[in-house]
């Protein structure tokens, strides 16, 4: 039996990375960890309810006292660490939120592996990071393994500061670890402030979508299952101690992302004026140009590859948005229409 560590599975990478845990793995048990952020819901997890290999725990990452008592009572072999704040617009407004959760609650995590691991055989400290620590690429080339690290907003260096420590604890304390940066992933259970749940969401209900300046900004988008299924079989097969990239290599401009949802939604709604919806912005303050990975070769050579086409996946999460508005509205808080309103009220009347 191996005990397995999730933080931040109530969130949307997390959720889906403790669904296919649970599901493909009966044997071992599957701890989800998770402070129940405004962007984590029990109900990501409502269809595992019962399931005996699960249990549920919330805590704060950053709270030392909690974490050693629940490491007293189910010890982990595996952590996948995804807990964090991960939305670039809010860290704008409150980056000390990032600092406290990304590096601080991180290095509390660490300690802890430090401290207890002694025996270090068959454990693994997993940390989910992001393609943005690499900075902002223009119209040509990739990030690579090699590519220097450049992050330019509060997120990204957060994340940026939480990989160069799990680096550090792996060269200094022999913590068996691995590091994946991905890029924009996609899905079910999106909270709706990322891109694309929020222009889904605005599709549903027929209000202005919000496009950053003139929507040439590019990303590199990857299926949410696609990138879960690379997190395990690197988990369960990749030398430890290293850097993996995960892309589906699957560029694409914000604009081309917006208006393939808007045609998407008018096929399956038999509407036809959904890209009137559109709206450009004001732009984002330091807005990264250019996302785009070079897929670790290690990760190819163990048979990865992303199963899930560019539009197949959308026309997928466009659907399950439309048959789970009541998530849409319990994950809406009063926080959460206080926080659209500061982002977007003066960027729409301006528009
Ligand atoms: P998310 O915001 O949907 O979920 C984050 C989860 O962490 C939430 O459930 C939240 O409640 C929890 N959390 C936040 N602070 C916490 C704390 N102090 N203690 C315990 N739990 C806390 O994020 P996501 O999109 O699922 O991202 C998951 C991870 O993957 C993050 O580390 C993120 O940096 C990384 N990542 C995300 C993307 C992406 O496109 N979404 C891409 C690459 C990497
Ligand atoms: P986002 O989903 O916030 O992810 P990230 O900033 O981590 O890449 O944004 C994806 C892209 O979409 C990014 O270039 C910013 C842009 N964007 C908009 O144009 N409008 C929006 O309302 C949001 C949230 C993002």
């Amino acid at each position: 039996m191996r005990r397995v560590w999730v933080t931040g599975g109530a969130g949307f990478i997390g959720s889906h990375l403790v669904r296919w845990l649970v599901r493909h793995y009966p044997h071992w048990a599957i701890h989800t960890l998770d402070a129940l952020t405004y962007a984590g819901h029990l109900a990501n997890l409502e269809d595992l309810q019962g399931a005996p290999n699960h249990h549920f725990h919330q805590v704060n990452i950053a709270d030392r006292a909690a974490l050693e008592a629940l490491w007293e009572s189910v010890p982990p072999d595996w952590i996948f660490h995804l807990a964090a704040e991960s939305h670039v617009d809010r860290s704008i407004l409150s980056p000390l939120d990032f600092v406290h959760t990304n590096i601080v609650g991180t290095a509390v995590l660490l300690e802890l592996a430090r401290h207890r691991w002694t025996d270090k055989t068959d454990k693994l400290f997993y940390h989910v990071s992001t393609d943005e620590v690499y900075g902002s690429l223009g119209e040509e080339g990739y990030f690579t393994e090699e590519t220097p690290y450049a992050p330019r907003s509060p997120y990204a260096a957060s994340k940026a500061a939480a990989d160069h420590l799990v680096r550090a604890y792996g060269h200094t304390y022999g913590l068996p670890y691995i590091i994946s940066n991905c890029g924009n992933n996609y899905g079910p259970y999106q909270f709706p402030e990322k891109l694309i749940p929020l222009t889904i969401m605005n599709l549903i209900e027929r209000q202005p979508i919000p496009v950053y300046g003139k929507g040439e900004n590019m990303r590199d988008w990857i299926y949410v299952e696609d990138h879960v299924r690379a997190i395990i079989r690197l988990a369960e097969q990749a030398p430890r101690g290293r850097t993996y990239l995960i892309s589906a290599q699957n560029v694409r401009r914000n604009r081309e992302v917006v208006e393939l949802l808007c045609d998407l939604y008018d096929a399956l709604r038999g509407t036809k004026d959904s890209r009137r919806l559109i709206r450009f912005v004001q732009d984002r303050p330091g807005h990264d140009y250019r996302y785009a990975l070079q897929p670790s070769s290690t990760l190819l050579d163990l048979g990865w590859q992303p199963e899930v086409d560019f539009h197949e996946g959308l026309r997928q999460t466009l659907e399950w948005y439309q048959t789970h508005q009541s998530w849409l509205n319990a994950v809406r808080t009063s926080a959460y229409h206080t926080y659209y309103q500061k982002q977007y009220a003066h960027r729409l009347s301006s528009s």
